[in-house]
Order: C-alpha cells, then sequence, then structure tokens
C-alpha cells in the first residue's frame, strides 16, 4: 500500500481500490481527522456571493421597484407603458424634454386629457406581482392642472381592479405625489394604470411603485425574499455589480458608480449589457435605472454582514465585444474613481465623498477592505492598466487588498499569460472564472494541491458547472451539477491557505426574463427558490469552520470523474469546537468508512449529520417543488472518537462533531 502526500493537508493511500460492487463492504476504508494538527485558517470571506444585474437580477428583481422605464429614459422612452382609454376617454401621451424634472433625468411623461378616464398604465417586469393584504407604495413627481383629479389603480390583465388611490392638487413646479395601494387579492401579473379622471394636462416622472415590506424597510430598498436567500448562505462577502456590466459592450455604457448614488431620480440610467448580448434570449426592454446603486450594495453588505468587494472598470470595455481602451495618458480618471470610491466608503464625513455618503444616511464608513480592478480582462493591456492602479491604490490605502483578473478561463493561454505578470506585480489576490462541464469540476477538486504557496492568493470568483456548455440556454441546475460542485468546493477548503475567496455565478435569474443559467437562486414576480447549487453554497458556507484540519484517507483511491469516490475536507469551528467533517460521494453506491477523529480528549456520541442528495442526478428545484433537492439534518447517535459512517450515493454530508480538547 503506498502513501500519497497531496499538497495542503490530505494523505491519501492508494491500493485498495474502490470496485464498483461491494463497495460498503470494505472495512479498510478510513478517514482519519487530525485534530492535533491544524492547518491553515479558512478565510471568513472564503464563501461569498458574486451580484451581477444579469437575468434581471437588480431591476425587476432584488430591487423591489415594480414599475419599469419609471423615469421614461428608455432609448423608446414609452417602452413598458401603454394607453389606456376608458369609456369615452380622449387624450394624449408624450414624452417631452423640455422643463424636466432633473438634468440627468430629462425626459417626462406629459398626459393631455381630453375627456376623463385617460391615462397609462405600466406593465412592470413581465407583470406586477402583488399580495393581498400588503401595502404598496405609489409615488410620482408631478406638476400640472390644480383641478386635475387623477387615479392610480393596480389592475389584473383582464382589466379587474385590485386596488385604487387618488391623487390632486397639483402645481406648476414639479413635486412629489404618493398614495397607498391594498391589493384585494394576491396577483402575480398586475398593471399599474395612472388615469386623469376630468380634462386637463399633467406632467408625470420617476413613477414608482414600491412594496411598503422591504428588506429592513430600507426606503429604495431590496425585495426581502430575495435578500433573505443571501443572508441564510452567511457570505463571508459580496461582489457587486458584475461582471461584463462593469466593462459595458463600450465604454460609454460601462458601470459608473458615481451615477448610481444620490437621490433615486437623479441617477442616469443606461442601457444594460446583457439587452441584446445573446440572440436566443433578446431583452431589448433591459435598462439599468442604477436605484439599486452602490449606497445600497454597501448597506446590503452591511445588513448581512458580507465585506463589500466592488469591482471597477479599469480603463476597458468588454474584450468580447468592443474591447475599447482608455489611453494610459487618460487612466487617472479611472483610478480617481477608484480613490473617490475608497472616500465614499470609509472616509471621514468632512472628505467631499465621505460627506455624500453621510448625506445619503450613513455617516458611518462601510469599512471596505477589498477593490476589485476590472472584471475579466486579460492581455498586456490589463496587465499596464492594473499596475497603474496598483501603484497609486497601495500607496494611498495600503491595507486596501486589491483583486486582480486572471481572465475568463481558469487554463487557457490568457490565464497562463496573466498569472505569471500578477505574481511579479506581488498581486494580492487573483480572481479566477470558471464555466465548465461537471466533469471539469470532478476532476479539479486538486487543482490548487500544486498551487505555489508563496504568491498571490486565489479568489475562484466565478464558477458554476454547466450540464451542456457555457451560454447554453439548454444548462440546468440539475444535483450532478451541484454535486460536481461540491466536490470542486472540498478543494477550495483543503487548500484555504492559497484560496480565500470563492463564489458561484451568476446569482439571481428571473423565470421569465432569465439571459443565462444556471443560476443560483431563481424567482417570479412574487416567490423564489434555491437551486440545488444553492444549497451545495449553503452548506460549506454555514459549516465553514476556522481551522483546515488534514484527513488521511486510507482505502479509497482519488475519487476522478473517471473513478466515483469520495472527496473530503474536514475543519475546526474555534467557538464551538466542533470538528466538521464535509463528504462528497460522486458514486451511484453508498460508500462506508470507517471514522477516526486524533487529537482531542473526546467527541461527543451525539452528532450532527446534514445531508444533500437526490434521487436522480437529474433532480432540480423549481417554483412548483423547490425543495426536491434540499438538505436534511439528523441527529447522529453513535458518533465518537471513532464510528463508521456510510455516504449515500451522489451525496454531499456534513457531520458536525462536538468535541473537546
Ligand atoms: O456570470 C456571467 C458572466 O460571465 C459575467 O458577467 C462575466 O464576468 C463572465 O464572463
Amino acid at each position: 500500500m503506498k502513501q500519497v502526500m497531496v499538497r495542503g493537508c490530505v494523505a491519501v493511500f492508494v491500493g485498495a481500490f474502490l470496485c464498483s460492487a461491494g463497495q460498503t463492504a470494505d472495512s479498510s476504508r478510513r478517514l482519519v481527522i487530525r485534530a492535533d494538527r491544524p492547518g491553515a485558517t479558512i478565510s471568513p470571506t472564503m464563501y461569498g456571493v458574486f451580484f451581477e444585474d444579469i437575468n434581471f437580477g437588480a431591476d425587476g428583481g432584488l430591487y423591489a421597484e415594480l414599475v419599469k422605464n419609471r423615469s421614461f429614459e428608455f432609448t423608446s422612452p414609452l417602452m413598458g407603458w401603454s394607453e389606456v382609454k376608458q369609456g369615452m376617454a380622449t387624450g394624449s401621451a408624450r414624452v417631452l424634454d423640455r422643463g424636466p424634472l432633473n438634468d440627468h433625468n430629462p425626459h417626462y411623461l406629459r398626459l393631455n386629457a381630453g375627456w376623463g378616464g385617460y391615462g397609462v398604465a405600466n406593465e412592470g417586469f413581465a407583470g406586477i406581482g402583488v399580495r393581498q393584504g400588503e401595502e404598496y407604495v405609489f409615488s410620482a413627481f408631478a406638476r400640472g392642472d390644480k383641478e386635475i383629479p387623477m387615479r392610480v389603480e393596480l389592475v389584473t390583465a383582464g382589466g379587474k381592479v385590485l386596488a385604487q388611490a387618488k391623487l390632486a392638487d397639483f402645481g406648476s413646479q414639479w413635486s412629489r405625489k404618493s398614495a397607498t395601494l391594498r391589493p384585494s387579492v394576491t396577483e402575480p401579473r398586475a398593471r399599474l394604470q395612472v388615469l386623469a379622471t376630468a380634462p386637463g394636462v399633467v406632467d408625470l416622472d420617476m413613477v414608482s411603485l414600491f412594496p411598503k415590506k422591504t428588506w429592513k424597510n430600507h426606503p429604495n430598498g431590496l425585495r426581502p425574499d430575495l435578500v433573505q436567500w443571501l443572508a441564510d448562505l452567511k457570505p463571508g462577502f459580496v461582489r457587486f455589480p458584475g461582471g461584463c456590466i462593469v466593462e459595458g459592450r463600450y465604454l460609454s455604457t460601462r458601470y459608473q458608480w458615481k451615477n448610481t448614488i444620490g437621490k433615486p431620480e437623479e441617477r442616469q440610467g443606461i442601457i444594460n449589457r446583457w439587452n441584446d448580448e445573446f440572440k436566443h434570449r433578446p431583452a431589448p426592454d433591459y435598462f439599468q435605472s442604477f436605484g439599486l446603486g452602490f449606497y445600497e450594495y454597501f448597506l446590503l453588505c452591511e445588513d448581512i454582514s458580507a465585506e463589500p468587494l466592488p469591482i471597477l472598470n479599469c480603463g476597458m470595455a468588454c474584450q468580447f465585444n468592443s474591447g475599447e481602451l482608455v489611453p494610459l495618458e487618460q487612466l487617472g480618471l479611472f483610478i480617481q474613481d477608484a480613490l473617490d470610491l475608497i472616500e465614499f466608503a470609509n472616509g471621514a464625513t468632512t472628505t467631499t465623498w465621505g460627506a455624500k455618503r453621510a448625506g445619503m444616511g450613513h455617516p458611518k464608513p462601510f469599512n471596505l477592505k477589498l477593490l476589485g480592478v476590472g472584471n475579466e480582462q486579460w492581455g498586456p493591456q490589463y496587465i499596464e492598466r492594473y499596475e497603474r492602479f496598483a501603484r497609486v491604490l497601495k500607496e494611498r490605502y495600503p491595507k486596501i487588498k486589491l483583486v486582480s483578473s486572471a481572465g475568463p478561463s481558469p487554463d487557457d493561454e490568457r490565464f497562463q499569460f496573466l498569472w505569471p505578470q500578477l505574481r511579479e506585480l506581488n498581486a494580492d489576490i487573483v480572481d479566477e472564472h470558471c464555466y465548465a462541464n461537471p466533469d471539469w469540476f470532478f476532476d479539479n477538486a486538486r487543482r490548487y494541491d500544486s498551487y505555489d504557496r508563496t504568491g498571490p492568493k486565489v479568489f475562484m470568483g466565478e464558477y458554476a458547472a454547466q450540464s451542456v456548455k457555457t451560454v447554453s440556454p439548454e444548462n440546468r441546475n440539475n444535483w450532478q451539477c451541484a454535486l460536481s460542485e461540491a466536490a470542486f468546493m472540498t478543494g477550495l477548503e483543503r487548500n484555504a491557505d492559497v484560496v480565500v475567496m470563492s463564489s458561484y455565478a451568476p446569482l439571481f435569474a428571473h423565470e421569465d426574463r432569465w439571459q443565462w443559467r444556471p443560476d443560483l437562486i431563481w424567482c417570479d414576480n412574487l416567490t423564489s427558490y434555491g437551486t440545488p447549487n444553492y444549497y451545495v453554497q449553503q452548506l460549506f458556507s454555514r459549516h465553514r469552520g476556522d481551522l483546515v484540519l488534514p484527513v488521511e484517507v486510507t482505502g479509497l483511491p482519488p475519487a476522478t470523474s473517471q473513478q466515483p469516490g469520495l472527496y473530503v475536507t474536514a475543519s475546526r469551528a474555534i467557538r464551538s469546537g466542533d470538528i466538521i467533517l464535509k463528504v462528497v460521494n460522486s458514486a451511484a453506491q453508498p460508500i462506508a468508512s470507517d471514522i477516526q477523529i486524533e487529537g482531542v480528549k473526546e467527541v461527543s456520541r451525539r452528532g450532527t449529520a446534514i445531508v444533500l442528495t437526490a434521487d436522480r442526478l437529474t433532480d432540480e428545484n423549481s417554483i412548483a417543488a423547490p425543495k426536491t433537492v434540499a438538505p436534511v439534518a439528523s441527529t447522529l447517535r453513535e458518533a465518537g472518537k471513532a464510528f463508521r459512517h456510510s455516504f449515500g450515493p451522489y451525496s454531499l454530508t456534513v457531520l458536525r462533531l462536538k468535541a473537546r480538547d
């Protein structure tokens, strides 16, 4: 029997090969957890989330606004709106720009009602989801004939009125009007109607409908069920706002954080780069209102105790699109944006940008510690830009860790070019991206065992197993993909001395409006569910532990896509003293193994086993069946310092064992 020392912490004894039959009978299988030889500290940022406004993740998703094109700034200014004429009503609805609400929001709607019952309806984002018994706040900036009475209402597609309220008393200057709507029934696809009930002229802008209940009741807030999914992950960080969205197809449509703060009505929206990216999933009405902007992202991080990781454009547009470059001599403006962002997040309220944060309601700093320079860039053009950013940022803010890019692939020539360059530049954390088939993930569970321990740390910043192929609309969030990600994650955790962050991508998708799949969390207008992949993330994140514990594996060959078996990682939670063992069984049969814990005085006989598994590798969750694949916890009654445990076929198991030194 030969002993193979695997870099990091796991010793694997090869020899007693698993044969597919009779695996459960082999009593030579042993997992020895060495609590007396704790290894690397597992960073609290090890498992986080990556948010991007793709699949209607922000507008129409996380951002609770229910009106689409509320400010009439879409390229077709009446997109999302339609004319309503009740009975004999006459009138006109036109978008104008003379005497706007403000310069950033130059267009508004003029309703000229010739007779009552004339107005417009908004279709929301594939309808407006409203619940019986809840309150919805309608608001709009308005000016017009003092005497013109207006009615706002929620109606079904068939025209049945669900809620109504009146607006009146308009003046010649813009002022904010509001009213509360209480729908009589729950309706996933309502419309909002705004009607003049007598002849007259009224101008409207920022026509908004917000549920009163937002996450923590923040004004201009977020959809509570969707934030709850994030909070339940206990993520170590939130990376935002993307993704390719940071880069823009052209530099003119790159994400500029300064345009996303301040009063919502003063934030200038732009087209969303996912609008027409995929011919197979066109979304001509996909724009970014920036109602969910950098202030709200920071607030979200604070609310769910996650480190904020903003990613900034580094002077390069998306290299899959135009690849436009800012000349190096003009890069100063982009670097200044980064410096200003740090001041916005952390600066005293006496500083220019710190004062803006305070003005928005948060005098306390957000304590930003991480910053991404560029998203998924590559080539010498990236290196020369990153180098300039790093030089300035490190001098001013040496404690802020910078995240740099290793390109879009985990092993191609772009990757091979970037890593040595970033090593040379002493980069802090390198962001690797990987969208590949499940086999890749099974086969790369040992990827980081052989990484150089002296260079930059790794952020596995975007990964997801693709059941068909990257960007195929046929990809599924099935159990096979999730299981392969779990196997891969055992390798991230075992190598916590190198890998300090990781996040699945993308995060959210709307059932009716997605462009890219798979995605971690799916929603429609009223409900949402976590995918099997979500539950994998959740189990790793919530049972992270603080220190890696080596595991000596006897009688089991290293598992691969071709040789299914066990993938293992163990850790110790310092506060509770718990020993946490995570095991993925990628085989179609149960695998039983002795488990032995060395280096602690006592391990309680009672422990907890949490198992995530499915009947079939093709199983998925859905709105109708959200828990087909979900973790099940049970009490272990026969644990202790040595016990035998059988790991079910195609399963991820987390064993939590109470230990005393
Ligand atoms: O996650 C979807 C996209 O994949 C991201 O925007 C980009 O960074 C990557 O190419």
